[in-house]
């Protein structure tokens, strides 16, 4: 089969469009045909080594973690698919397996398709979307009629966080550039904040939570727009919010926290209502061929992305 491989970590030159064996599944897994699969940063992170306490030297990896497809062969322990069910994942192993043709799927990370979205529509979703709803329901502990800022809100994570904060009914401010301020109000937003020209620690507003999807804002800079008991959640490790996590967590009060997203398919179900509902959509920048997943990577890398990069197989 076709599938995008590394041999070593580094640039996005390390990504080589080859043929492969096809996966072998496990008891609890699926063999799945790959229609589409998206990029996240993690992908890149990961290609360049940044996490390769974690990814390991057992070279050639094959990287990406969102798949839609059609499961081809199901493992003895598979109770709830069947050969020839449209299916989305977000694939559990690290370091993936998805910019692939075909690709060994857990039982426990995939759902049915949502029955109004394309392949293409469908891969842009999983791990950036599960990421938006834990963050904002499992740390943010999100209630109807919260006031939730969203910083980064018009990335892979951000689009999503919108949407679900929106469809969870809360009071969603976004912060976003200034050529993205139309697409926050299409996207539900009840007010948008232009980062460009506005500092928005210095806002009058307070938040029940405040979601930094891309990591620009501590939670020491957000402390004087948080409410007294808000939550700040942050995805990416940065120091101030590991030292702020532990001492709040101790404390009453302002918490800081790092969400670290976790594939389950019970969350890709909560999704798939959300979307066949109509109250979540992908915002898809461009499509490219498996062939093109390095000049994706590149795009994906200078972190402009108006929400995601999607990638298609021919087969
Ligand atoms: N911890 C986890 O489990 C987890 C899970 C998913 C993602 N992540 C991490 O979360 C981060 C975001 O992921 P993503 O998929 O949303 O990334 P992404 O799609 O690449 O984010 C790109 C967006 O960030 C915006 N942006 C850049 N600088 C900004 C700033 N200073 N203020 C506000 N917005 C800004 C850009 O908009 P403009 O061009 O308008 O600035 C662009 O639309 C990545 O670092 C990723 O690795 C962590």
């Amino acid at each position: 089969m076709k599938a995008v491989t590394i041999n070593q970590y580094g640039s996005a030159s390390v990504l080589h469009y080859t043929d492969i064996e096809q996966p072998r599944i496990k008891p609890e897994q699926m063999l799945v045909k790959v229609q589409a699969s998206s990029v996240n940063p993690v992908d890149w992170k990961i290609r360049s080594g940044q996490l390769q306490l974690l990814t390991g030297y057992n070279f050639p990896l094959v990287l990406g973690f969102d798949v839609a497809g059609t499961v081809v062969e199901v493992g003895a322990g598979v109770t709830r698919f069947k050969a020839g069910d449209e299916i989305y994942a977000y694939l559990d192993s690290i370091p993936g397996g998805a910019y692939a043709e075909y690709a060994a799927v857990s039982e426990r990370a995939a759902c049915l398709l949502p029955n109004n979205m394309t392949y293409e529509q469908a891969a842009a979703v999983p791990l950036a979307a599960t990421t938006a709803l834990q963050a904002l329901r499992d740390l943010g502990l999100i209630q109807s009629g919260h006031q939730v800022l969203i910083n980064g809100s018009s990335g892979g994570v951000g689009t999503f966080a919108v949407q679900i904060a929106k469809a969870l009914g809360a009071e969603v401010t976004t912060v976003c550039s200034t050529k993205n301020l139309e697409l926050m109000t299409s996207l539900g937003a009840d007010h948008v904040i232009d980062y460009t020209s506005t500092d928005i620690t210095q806002d009058t507003r307070q938040y029940d939570i405040i979601l930094d999807a891309v990591g620009k804002q501590s939670f020491s800079s957000c402390q004087a727009i948080l409410k007294p008991n808000g939550i700040y959640v942050n995805t990416l490790p940065m120091p101030d919010t590991l030292v702020q996590g532990c001492l709040t967590f101790f404390l009453p009060g302002k918490k800081a926290k790092l969400v670290i997203a976790q594939s389950n398919s019970k969350d890709l179900g909560f999704l798939k209502e959300l979307i066949e509902a109509g109250k979540m959509r992908s915002l898809i920048q461009q499509t490219y061929p498996l062939s093109e997943v390095a000049t994706a990577h590149t795009t994906s890398e200078q972190g402009r992305v108006i929400g995601k990069l999607v990638i298609t197989m021919s087969h």
